[in-house]
């Protein structure tokens, strides 16, 4: 009896993972941290820290408070370090403390086509036609939230989202 509640917890709880579309993985063969999945022995920086995925599928990070965050051409979130000089993909910058680490540095002031703020609400800048994620505040229209999309910078220099969707994980 008591096997097959165990057993009927554990299908419950593989269900219940599954159905929220969270990746699954054995103990022993990696590591999952919000929606992403690593490998044994991987690293990935999770906004400051430099996190790795132990054996008994914990993260463990190194706790680094202090760093700025930036995106990077395609969107993705880079990061630099205190007085360590970076390109935001428009400005010449030098890394500052700021209270999320999301700015403002001190940086150049050149007029750049297409600001916007990716899926960790990190601030980074693209050309005419390019795709990038952006967190739109506005969601979906449908409701308050905002939500995160990919949308295209148009020819005015604005990334405009209004008729993207919502992408969903
Ligand atoms: C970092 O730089 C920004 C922009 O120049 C400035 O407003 C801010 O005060 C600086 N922060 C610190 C902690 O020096």
């Amino acid at each position: 009896m008591a096997s097959l509640i165990r057993t009927t917890l554990l299908i419950a709880v593989v269900v219940y993972l599954v159905a929220a579309d969270i990746p699954f993985v054995e103990p022993g063969e990696g590591c999952v941290d919000g929606i992403s999945a690593y490998r044994v022995g991987e690293t990935f920086n999770k906004e400051c820290q430099t996190c790795t995925c132990e054996e008994d599928g914990s993260v463990k990070c190194d706790g680094k408070q202090v760093c700025c965050l930036y995106a990077g051409p395609d969107g993705e979130t880079l990061r630099a370090e205190i007085a360590e000089p970076f390109n935001d993909g428009c400005n010449q910058c030098t890394c500052n403390y700021s209270r999320k680490n999301r700015g403002p540095w001190p940086c150049t002031r050149k007029a750049c086509s297409c600001s916007y703020k990716n899926w960790e609400r990190v601030r980074g800048y693209t050309e005419i036609g390019n795709i990038v994620p952006v967190f739109d505040r506005k969601g979906d229209g449908d409701g308050d939230y905002g939500c995160p999309k990919y949308c295209t910078c148009n020819e005015k220099g604005r990334v405009s989202c209004k008729q993207e969707p919502c992408i969903y994980f």
